[in-house]
């Protein structure tokens, strides 16, 4: 699965949402309430891995899961865990 890190903080553009094809990024900008969220998440279990948000992300947020960067690997649980408590 592709994962949401660092750089997504503060930023949150948003644009990941637009081209995911699965609808597998959450939560958007308004929606369900979690506006306050730091970040945005990708949901490992309903990802295709198809690669397109990668680009779409203005500030390099995010990264295939093996890809991730070492000062980011926790992210890959971060990611995971945001669906595990929904
Ligand atoms: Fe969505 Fe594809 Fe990105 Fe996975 S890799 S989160 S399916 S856009
Ligand atoms: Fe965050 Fe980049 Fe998406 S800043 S919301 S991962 S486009």
């Amino acid at each position: 699965a592709y994962v949401i890190t660092q750089p997504c903080i503060g930023t949150k553009d948003a644009s990941c949402v637009d081209v995911c094809p699965v609808d597998c990024i959450h939560p958007g900008p308004g929606e369900d309430g979690f506006d306050d969220n730091q970040q945005l998440y990708i949901n490992p279990d309903e990802c295709i891995d198809c690669g397109a948000c990668e680009p779409a992300c203005p500030v390099t947020a995010i990264f295939e899961e093996s890809a991730v960067p070492a000062e980011w690997k926790q992210y890959i649980k971060i990611n995971a865990d945001f669906f595990q408590g929904a």
